[in-house]
């Protein structure tokens, strides 16, 4: 039979079996864990898409927005970031003639893609007829929301011209006209928190060549 004291070292060694079993366990763990970790960071895609008539090729992280990829990686910072939600509108370009939020598409979705932001308009000295109508009509105030709202309302035109419908539009067998009801409904995802829309609707409707 066992004396009191070789229980005791027994118990002891236990312990510092189990110790040492747990320690090890954690070490494996945290290099699984870091392991995982390495995965994610390296879970990078190669994309390429054309803005503004020029091919970018990037390796972007698979989780970067269209607006972070224009605006953190192609430095084009006409695009702006209002929300970050979908809400405002301040992100709005133009990819293969229709008009998105960049920043609630992801990059790598756009493969091959044309992409025109508002760099890709026009320039000074070289404006398109709809930069130069908000100029004309005083479109904005600050200018925060005008890059998106220029890119909206230059797709808004080409939508009705297709005769996409939209919520206002009453006779679905008959083309759809450039109305303010139309321009009203169709802007209405473009946010302008220094209340311009007035002037916004003159200028689109000057660019239509429809004044109401
Ligand atoms: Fe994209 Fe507001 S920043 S909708």
């Amino acid at each position: 039979m066992q004396s009191p004291n070789q229980l005791e070292i027994s118990r002891r060694d236990l312990l510092i079996s189990s110790t040492a079993t747990v320690a090890v366990t954690g070490v494996a763990a945290d290099g699984a864990a870091a392991q995982s970790a390495g995965k994610i960071m390296d879970h990078t895609t190669k994309v390429s898409f054309t803005v503004n008539g020029e091919r970018r090729d990037l390796d972007l992280d698979n989780r970067t927005t269209l607006l972070d990829a224009l605006r953190e990686h192609l430095h084009l910072t006409g695009t702006k970031k209002g929300c970050d939600h979908g809400q405002c509108g301040a992100c709005t370009v133009i990819i293969d003639g229709r008009r998105i939020n960049a920043c609630l598409t992801l990059a790598v979705m756009h493969e091959g893609d044309q992409i025109t932001t508002i760099e890709g308009l026009g320039e000074p000295g070289n404006l398109h007829p709809m930069q130069a109508a908000f100029i004309k009509h005083d479109g904005f105030q600050c200018g925060y929301c005008t890059p998106g709202q220029i890119c909206s309302s230059v797709a808004v035109l080409e939508e009705i011209k297709a005769n996409i419908p939209s919520h206002v539009t009453g006779d679905l067998t008959r083309q759809a006209h450039v109305t303010p009801a139309e321009i009203r409904e169709r802007m209405s995802g473009n946010i302008c928190r220094c209340g311009a829309y007035s002037n916004i609707l003159d200028a689109i409707t000057e660019v239509a060549g429809t004044r109401a």
